[in-house]
């Protein structure tokens, strides 16, 4: 009778759960005119982030430290660690207690997290799976080297080693739900993290071997035959559909895309059963090519969008996919990942370069959030007289702006741009509301020589002649657009700009030498402002 009646409690806790968490109310994601929102109590939310070095989140003490810090540099979310071999040193029972405090500690500072989930592997390797995985090669079998030797790479292939990740991770949802569904602390998972193998080919051990014998998945075929006019360029010139085996279909990608398939289909099963248990938004990232690399030297197989379809074929569950960006052409890699239907998020960027990036970041990628790696290292000043970090500057000024920014991306009011001393272009244009902005790198006068060796902006409209453009470190000329009409462009005033609780104060009204007498902004070269910008046209009958 006893067991009866807790049965029924535990059916009615359940039926609780399930009423009560509709979709509609947990953290999600949001796809309109081509951008990707986070959602959460039904309104987007525009994460500041930042990601804790790893060796940052392993205790719960460092919490106390580091939360603070962070909430003061306006960071609103945190991303960090959870690792499989400390939520289960021992088979089958778990401890959550560490995260529980980093989720208590952010909701007192009203910062939210991100989780990361290092289970199977991390950076291609398997060091955070527990003692008692990688100590059992013969029960959680590794990916092999072409000579036979067994890696510290957990083979995708284990349906033993798929289960017990899973395993994990539904316990971790599961109790992620119990703890926070009312306050929603932590919006989104990131499920393993940086995956791929690394070495030449693929993994070849013999299981791999017999599967690359064999025909390619039906299913797998099927979805790129279905998208083929959307297929990377990498992806597309390689796949021939009438082929069987994996070398006849993918040709020489073949070993990349085998591998890419088999991650996709172990992660599905843990986002999967994650999801069963609490359903946030989760997501895959990509440790990306050094310049020249090769697939193998770089974690081969993972979500690069070279085959992104492979991943979305195989990975239907995941909502997106995302760069870490830690190499200089950062906007080529963002707008690789622009393609339908996958918001842009990045999980881990160069701090040196992040105070530049996040302005083309938030401003021309749209992105729901962006996030430093390592943030925690930055130092935040003690007293009001020292400087603060540039990243922290960032941050407030966007955090000030934060009620107007995810509607005016969805709207296509945004623009960004950045530029470096070794930029491979002196200028760079934004066409936004019918105006040309065209930057260079600070310019003194009257010599004209560089004074910035970076620079960047963020332009928001937010109506016909009126610009507020967020930035440091440029020069900006702005001009009728051409391909709007003929007509010509003038200044009416610049001012320099502060928002708090939504409202504009004007700092300083900028004139004669602060805007090269009309005609220009000028953006500090070495702090970060806001700028007001009216702009004014003259129409004029176009030449024929
Ligand atoms: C990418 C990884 O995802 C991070 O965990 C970290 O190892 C950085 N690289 C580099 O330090």
């Amino acid at each position: 009778m006893k067991i009866a009646l807790r049965t029924i409690s535990i059916s009615i806790v359940g039926l609780f759960v399930s009423l009560t968490l509709h979709a509609a109310d947990l953290p999600h994601i949001k796809m309109e005119n081509g951008t990707g929102s986070l959602i959460v109590n039904g309104q987007p939310f525009l994460i500041l982030g930042g990601e804790l070095g790893n060796s940052s989140a392993g205790t719960a003490a460092q919490a106390d430290s580091i939360i603070p810090k962070l909430a003061a540099m306006h960071v609103n979310t945190v991303l960090i660690p959870v690792a499989w071999e400390q939520t289960e040193r021992k088979e089958g029972s778990f401890d959550f207690s560490i995260l529980d405090h980093w989720i208590e500690t952010a909701r007192g500072h009203n910062v939210h997290l991100v989780i990361l989930w290092f289970g199977s592997w991390k950076n291609a390797f398997s060091n955070y799976a527990p003692s008692w995985v990688k100590s059992d090669a013969k029960r959680f079998p590794r990916a092999e080297s072409a000579d036979g030797k067994p890696l510290e790479i957990l083979s995708t292939l284990s349906a033993e080693t798929r289960r017990c990740d899973s395993r994990a991770f539904t316990a971790l949802m599961r109790h992620i739900r119990e703890k926070d569904s009312q306050q929603q602390t932590v919006l989104m998972v990131q499920v393993e993290n940086e995956v791929g193998y690394l070495g030449p080919g693929r993994d070849r051990s013999p299981e791999a071997n017999k599967l690359f014998r064999g025909p390619v998945s039906d299913v797998l075929v099927r979805a790129l035959a279905a998208k083929r006019l959307q297929l990377s360029p990498e992806l597309a010139a390689h796949f021939n559909e009438r082929g069987r085996t994996w070398s006849e279909v993918f040709g020489d990608a073949a070993n990349e895309v085998f591998m890419a398939w088999n991650y996709a289909s172990y992660i599905e099963a843990v986002v999967q059963a994650g999801k069963k248990e609490y359903a946030l938004p989760m997501y895959a990232n990509a440790q990306l090519p050094a310049p020249q690399e090769r697939a193998g030297e770089y974690p081969s197989g993972g979500p690069h969008p070279y085959y992104l379809e492979v991943w979305r074929a195989g990975a239907p569950s995941i909502d997106f996919y995302s760069p870490d960006i830690y190499w200089p052409n950062f906007e080529y890699w963002v707008q690789r990942y622009e393609v339908s239907g996958n918001p842009i998020f990045i999980p881990e960027a160069r701090i040196e370069s992040a105070p530049y990036n996040a302005f083309y970041a938030y401003g021309q990628a749209r992105v729901l959030g962006f996030s430093p790696f390592a943030i925690e290292s930055l130092k935040i000043p003690e007293k009001d007289s020292d400087a603060k970090p540039e990243m922290m500057q960032v941050y407030e000024l966007l955090d000030s702006i934060r009620d107007l920014l995810p509607a005016a991306q969805v709207a296509g009011m945004t623009r960004g741009l950045v530029l470096h001393i070794a930029s491979p272009r002196p200028t760079q244009t934004v066409a936004l509301g019918g105006y040309l902005f065209e930057a260079t790198l600070s310019r003194s006068w009257p010599a004209r020589a560089i004074i910035a060796d970076d620079g960047a902006m963020l332009v928001l409209q937010t109506s016909p002649g009126e610009f507020y453009v967020v930035g440091s470190g440029l020069t900006v000329s702005i001009a009728r657009d051409p391909d709007v009409d003929a007509g010509i462009a003038g200044i009416e005033s610049i001012e320099q700009v502060s928002r708090a609780s939504g409202q504009w104060t004007t700092e300083r009204r900028l004139n004669g030498d602060q805007t090269n007498q009309g005609r220009q902004l000028l953006l500090d070269p070495h702090r970060q402002y806001i700028y007001r910008v009216r702009l004014y046209s003259i129409t004029r009958e176009r030449e024929h």
